[in-house]
């Protein structure tokens, strides 16, 4: 059942986003803002911020300074119980290989933490990479084609093709970000 959605609204943005570890600024002044129903990637070099990034989208860890919006709630005004409350409701997280990591939001429970790997036992582990990553990224696009909205992170251009949008940071900071053309089928 796909889910309605207003194209125009955005269901994820940062403002003036900031975190900080001790002396160490991890996320540098991050200002984005993800459609509802849209596909992104976000990539960049090892220790650019994308794990952190992710962490606070998701409401596993807190910000520094700004602000993030998420479907309309100030992630601030949640306490940690209304934290994991969300995350149950609107967030479903997959996590592959340290390597790609995307997230959901919908209007209904998404929950996505197994993708069969417990029957694989008798592949090697790079079939089992390689395949696995193809059902994830089939996963994914079904999701997106029902309305859901998703982030990906990854370091593999090649997954990065299958996002509307890529956007890239450096050092912390947003670097850029692409728009993307996809041939409809
Ligand atoms: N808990 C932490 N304590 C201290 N520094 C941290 C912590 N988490 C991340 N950092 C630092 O913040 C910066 C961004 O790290 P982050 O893990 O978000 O990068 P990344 O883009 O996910 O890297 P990778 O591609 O290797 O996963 C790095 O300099 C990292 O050392
Ligand atoms: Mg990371």
């Amino acid at each position: 059942m796909g889910v309605a959605h207003n194209p125009q609204e955005a269901v994820i943005e940062t403002r003036q986003l900031y975190k900080r570890f001790g002396q160490v600024t991890a996320l540098e002044n991050i200002n984005i803002r993800i459609q509802r129903g849209e596909f992104v990637a976000i990539m960049g070099a090892s220790g650019s911020g994308k794990t952190t990034l992710m962490n606070i989208l998701t409401c596993l860890d807190t910000l520094t300074e700004g602000q993030v919006l998420l479907d309309g709630v100030d992630a601030a005004a949640l306490d940690e119980e209304g934290r994991r409350r969300f995350r149950a409701d609107k967030i479903g997280l997959v996590f592959q290989q340290f390597h790609l990591i995307p997230f959901l939001t919908a209007l209904e429970n998404v929950m996505l933490v197994q993708v069969g790997l417990e029957h694989r036992t008798d592949h090697l582990p790079s079939q089992l990479s390689e395949e696995n990553e193809q059902r994830v990224l089939a996963l994914l696009q079904d999701l997106h084609h029902q309305g859901r909205t998703i982030v990906m992170v990854t370091h593999n251009p090649e997954l990065g093709r299958f996002a509307d949008r890529i956007i890239r940071l450096q050092h912390g900071k947003y670097l850029s970000e692409e728009v993307q053309q996809h041939a409809v089928a």
